[in-house]
């Protein structure tokens, strides 16, 4: 959620917004837009949000939809739907549909959906989409033009033929989740190995994207990635995927499993695993 603020470099400062297993908590996003006029806009992550994993609910997209009558015209909602097609089982959450929502409400003007091939084809050399109406897509236009002299065909023809349509993209993204599967599979099932019932940590188990997200004991995140990082496992810094990377909590973990093959994977798990044990029985015993 963003709001003008002359302390931030851009002019723009982003608030947290605590997620939800339906999505963003939406009393609290319509509680701060009602009450506070400086807020323009709300980033959202609809589909395997990032780093939790979930699928918004439809009663979370018509609520998001609705923001712009309580906020007014100059609302936006930036609907970065980079999983949208990212799902790992053959029956899928399926996400609403967020501008049938909005043109419902006639807040069609308040969304600016995109997505890319970033994860799909190859990182840096995808192709990426914007979705808005017409008044917002138009807008946009004249400002593009002056910023590029036109898309890279050649890498355009290139996508048409290797994923031709669809369903062309739907069986290349089962291939994905074969590869992925398994991975996040394995993470599962050392996390309830060794840390089920034992009030160490809860993590979810996305259908989808690129991320579990893990839940520490309070305070605990940064020393379980340097406990992580002295026993040779990287992991993504704490607060990473929160605004300004400052996680209130000190407690989530993001875990990316796509990257290491299996193998290692289990060795790292294993180290992570230990190193919640360690910092908890730690913090517990005042040590
Ligand atoms: C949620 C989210 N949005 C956007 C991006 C970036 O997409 P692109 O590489 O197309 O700029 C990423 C990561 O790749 C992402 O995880």
């Amino acid at each position: 959620m963003t709001a003008t603020s002359p302390s931030s470099k851009t002019g723009i400062e982003m608030l947290p917004v605590p997620m939800t297993e339906t999505g963003p908590d939406m009393d609290v996003v319509e509680g701060r837009v009602s009450a506070d006029p400086t807020i323009k806009g709300i980033w959202c992550v609809p589909k395997y949000s990032n780093p939790t994993g979930q699928v918004y609910s439809a009663k979370t997209v018509e609520r998001l939809a609705g923001l712009a009558t309580i906020a007014g015209a100059h609302f936006r909602i930036m609907w970065d739907n980079a999983y949208v097609v990212h799902d790992l089982d053959d029956d899928p959450p399926v996400l609403a549909n967020v501008m049938d929502a909005c043109r419902q409400q006639g807040t069609g003007d308040s969304v600016v959906q995109f997505a890319s091939t970033s994860k799909v084809t190859w990182a840096g050399a995808g192709l990426s989409w914007m979705a808005g109406s017409t008044a917002t897509l138009d807008r946009f236009r004249q400002r593009l033009q002056v910023a590029t002299i036109g898309p890279d065909k050649v890498n355009q023809l290139r996508h048409v033929r290797f994923l031709g349509n669809l369903d062309g993209v739907r069986a290349h993204m089962r291939k994905h989740a074969a590869i992925l599967r398994p991975k996040f599979e394995m993470v599962v099932r050392h996390l309830e190995e060794a840390l089920a019932d034992t009030g160490m940590g809860a993590w979810t188990n996305p259908r989808g994207g690129y991320f579990l997200s893990f839940d520490a004991r309070p305070g605990l995140a940064s020393t379980i990635i340097t406990l992580a990082a002295d026993a040779g496992v990287k992991l993504t810094p704490a607060g990473a995927t929160f605004p300004y990377g400052r996680d209130p909590n000190n407690e989530n973990i993001r875990l990316a499993p796509t990257f290491p093959e299996l193998s290692e994977l289990d060795q790292a798990m294993q180290v992570f695993v230990v190193c919640v044990q360690l910092a908890s029985v730690r913090q517990r015993l005042g040590a």
